[in-house]
């Protein structure tokens, strides 16, 4: 069953009902200022950091669901409806919410009057516009009032939910142009330096700036005393919530429309300048950013320039094949979502409360893998902010916040894993670049200026880390996890509420991880190809033989026979073995471990994945490990506190479901892989949207496992590092077009279903048309390149401006 459908013309996703199983949102906002938006108007917006400046309120655990957000009740006569549907639920002759590349444009009809709201974040400014246009459809004139509403958060998002006995006195606000302009000023009087506003473009008939004047005592959002009398109040908010609302009365000939633009604004003051007069502050900068936006002109300038910088940006890496579903991942929604990722991390979404998590030192490093194309600028500055985090053994604080840039130990550190993400992130970076230079700059531990050192120092140290903390197979440590942030070795927690990532009762040098083995195996070519760049031919030469050394010990302790080890527990015992009663066999190193190349001579990846397809493929996609654990086990920790085939325990991972994908094409089974893809790839799943129950157009982090009571249902979409390693996955394995260090390499291995098909990439400065007649067979392509014939696979770069022809068959 479906709830919209794809507009891809468009690039928009069309929910044609209000009633979608959970709220499916989107994102405005890509430099500073930031919004989530919601299918029925729901959400709320942030200038940077989505804890510290949140502009407005949203309830968590909220019943109904999704409620706070931008607001619009029409009362036509006293009857009183909203276009989003919510709040009030008066069922709509019409309903359409387009979710677009950075903006949103919800569209309801009742009793002849249309209204639809544009929502989007200017390219270069701070402020949400919210374009309103209202049409009477019907022969006789419409005499309407019109309100808006949001509801202030005061500031700290965090503080908001939970202070009360504070916050209720300290809601303060300004009212200017009669109400057309409401200001936001909580906590300005001292310490703030900033405040927001909600402007309207036309005069108004009154106004509301607080909460229960606007809803009546005891009143919820669906019924509200302002909207349901037909006139505002005029109330000025002191202390309590404040709100902003406007009130309009708009009159309509039969068959006119007529349109308002609002803007919901944040500006800085610098604190000299911070007052106009005693206690009345200094409103310039609004008033030159509402002017920006007055006209439907302006606001139709700025959706051209969203337009043009989304078409740039994809227009980096496209494909035109006869699976329109292929077309619209990679082409649309799988690059949107990987520049969500890149611009909140794992902080804000439906399932991320933007006051916990801030940008992981891991997670940050992969989702460049996803992004790095599109701004390779940024990504480079992305990557010296992280490695300016890690410690000077090479390893890392767990996150860091985007505001302040340094690191914390809110969720810990020593995931032994996360070392060596940076030099996974570096050569996705040069790889796309060429830029070696980046490896020079000069980059602190842990912020301290006085540490500063190469990058190449750093990854120095990131890949020796793994080289000093060895267990007793000759695996690497795993610390307190390592991908799997739930595999936790060294816990041993038996207490509630105490951190499954911060809490370590017991210190030992024995819980190893198969995983990191291989992770460490698939990066070390990459570190030696850049060591030996730079003149560190030893240093090249000593990764070399490590490699090779950790890769023969992978196969004689991290081989269980049919498919790879998962690790060594506390007491030296095996994890996912088939020695063990639960959890036989873990994904991830099965995927990486071949990744890496491990045991491609040998036979035993092609063993492994053949594990993979038996033991842990399902219709929804490949879950994580099988079976699941039943019970609590103290010595491996948050992966048992799960129910069977949720989240780490036994769910479908479509994070590393990638590394499985890849995995095949390694080892040439194409079609095995595509199949693979086409189970979590959420363009094919819309068919099944009420089983799957999230976003159509993207990725979510998990969906429950074949053991779970609701099999294929999905949770967490939008940010998580699926994002990036799909992207990887099918653009550059399955597809088949990656860069390398020396040029555009080109082998496409995606079995037969997908015939011919063209890739259009723009890389260093040029431009390559790759177009490939593709068999399915996935043996080694042949390839031409601008009518001549090449060996191997691996198209050089061409020098900036240049357009380069390349034929494949494969
Ligand atoms: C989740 C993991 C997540 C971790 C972050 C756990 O509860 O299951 O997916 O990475 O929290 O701290
Ligand atoms: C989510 C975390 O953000 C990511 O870093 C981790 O690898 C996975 N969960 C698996 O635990």
């Amino acid at each position: 069953m479906r709830f919209g459908y794809f507009d891809d013309k468009n690039r928009e996703y069309v929910i044609t009902t209000p009633k979608t199983p959970y709220p499916w949102i989107n994102y405005l906002g890509s430099e500073n200022f930031f919004a989530l938006v919601s299918h029925r108007a729901g959400g709320y917006c942030f200038y940077r950091d989505a804890r510290l400046r949140r502009l407005m309120r949203y309830r968590y655990n909220n019943v109904p669901t999704d409620m706070g957000g931008r607001y619009f009740y029409i009362n036509d006569g006293g009857d009183v409806w909203n276009p989003s549907f919510a709040p009030t639920k008066a069922a709509l002759d019409s309903f359409e919410c387009r979710h677009g590349l950075g903006y949103t444009r919800i569209t309801g009809e009742r009793k002849g009057v249309r209204a639809s709201l544009l929502m989007f974040v200017p390219p270069g400014h701070t402020a949400e516009v919210h374009e309103l246009r209202i049409k009477n459809t019907t022969a006789g004139p419409k005499n309407l009032k019109v309100f808006s509403f949001i509801e202030w958060c005061l500031w700290n998002a965090y503080d908001d939910m939970t202070n009360y006995q504070r916050n209720f006195s300290t809601g303060e606000v300004e009212i200017e142009r009669g109400g057309s302009t409401i200001y936001h000023k909580t906590e300005y009087r001292e310490r703030r330096d900033h405040y927001a506003f909600y402007n309207v473009n036309a005069e108004v008939a009154g106004f509301d700036t607080d909460r229960e004047t606007f809803f009546g005592l005891y009143n919820d959002w669906s019924a509200p005393d302002v909207a349901l009398k037909g006139a505002s109040s005029k109330s000025v908010a002191s202390g309590w919530s404040p709100i902003a609302s406007h009130g309009l009365d708009v009159d309509l000939a039969p068959g006119e429309e007529k349109t308002f633009v609002f803007t919901l604004g944040y500006v800085e003051v610098p604190r000299a300048d911070k007052w106009e007069k005693p206690g009345i502050i200094n409103k310039k900068p609004a008033h030159a950013l509402i002017e920006k936006f007055s006209t439907t002109e302006q606001v139709a300038a700025a959706m051209k320039g969203l337009s043009d910088h989304w078409s740039r940006l994809l227009s980096n890496y496209s494909v035109e094949s006869t699976d329109e579903k292929l077309n619209r991942m990679v082409n649309i929604w799988n690059p949107y979502q990987c520049m969500v990722t890149f611009n909140m991390s794992r902080s804000a979404s439906y399932f991320e409360t933007g006051i916990g998590r801030g940008m992981g030192f891991r997670d940050s490093n992969q989702d460049l893998l996803g992004f790095v194309h599109l701004v390779p600028e940024r990504a480079r500055e992305r990557i010296i902010d992280i490695a300016s985090t890690q410690f000077p053994d090479g390893s890392a604080y767990h996150q860091y916040q985007p505001l302040t840039k340094r690191g914390n130990n809110d969720v810990g550190s020593g995931f032994n894993d996360d070392p060596l993400w940076l030099i996974f992130g570096v050569a996705a970076y040069i790889r796309e670049t060429g830029d070696y230079g980046i490896l020079d700059e000069q980059v602190p531990f842990d912020n301290d200026p006085k540490t500063k050192t190469s990058l190449f120092e750093h990854l120095k140290r990131s890949f020796n880390y793994t080289l000093n903390n060895l267990g007793p197979h000759g695996l690497p440590l795993i610390g307190r996890a390592d991908w799997n942030d739930c595999l936790n070795l060294n816990c041993f927690s038996e207490t509630p509420d105490e951190s499954f990532q911060t809490t370590g009762n017991r210190t030992g040098r024995t819980a190893e991880s198969v995983f990191i083995a291989g992770m460490f195996v698939g990066v070390a070519p990459d570190y030696a190809f850049l060591a030996e760049k730079l003149g560190f031919t030893d240093e090249a030469k000593k990764a070399r033989g490590e490699s090779a050394k950790m890769n023969d010990t992978i196969l004689k302790h991290g081989w269980d026979g049919e498919w790879f080890l998962r690790a060594y527990d506390f007491f030296g015992n095996k994890v996912g073995s088939k020695e063990n009663k639960e959890s036989q066999i873990f994904i991830e190193p099965q995927g990486f471990c071949v990744m890496a190349g491990v045991g491609v001579e040998g036979g035993q990846a092609k063993k492994a994945l053949d594990s993979v397809k038996e033991r842990l493929d399902t219709k929804y996609g490949i879950v994580l490990n099988n079976t699941p654990y039943s019970e609590y086990h103290v010595e491996l920790g948050e992966i048992s506190s799960y129910p069977p085939g949720y989240k780490e325990n036994a769910g479908i991972f479509c994070h590393n479901n990638p590394w499985v994908i890849i995995a095949e094409t390694m080892i040439g089974r194409g079609d095995r892989a595509f199949d693979y893809w086409k189970k979590i790839a959420p363009a094919y799943l819309e068919e099944q949207s009420e089983v799957h129950r999230l976003e159509p157009y993207v990725y979510a982090q998990m969906i429950a496992g074949k053991d779970a009571v609701r099999h294929g249902e999905a949770k967490n979409s939008w940010l998580t590092g699926t994002a990036a390693w799909n992207f990887v996955a099918i653009s550059q394995y399955l597809l088949g077009v990656r860069p390398d260090f020396d040029g555009l390499r080109v082998h496409p291995c995606m079995g037969g279903e997908v015939g011919k098909f063209t890739v259009t990439r723009k890389c260093r400065g040029a431009e390559y048309r790759i177009n490939v007649k593709n068999s399915g067979k996935g043996a080694a392509p042949k390839l031409t390149v601008d009518g001549k014939a090449i060996t191997g696979d691996l198209v050089p770069y061409a020098k900036p401006g240049a357009t380069v022809i390349v034929d494949c068959e494969v």
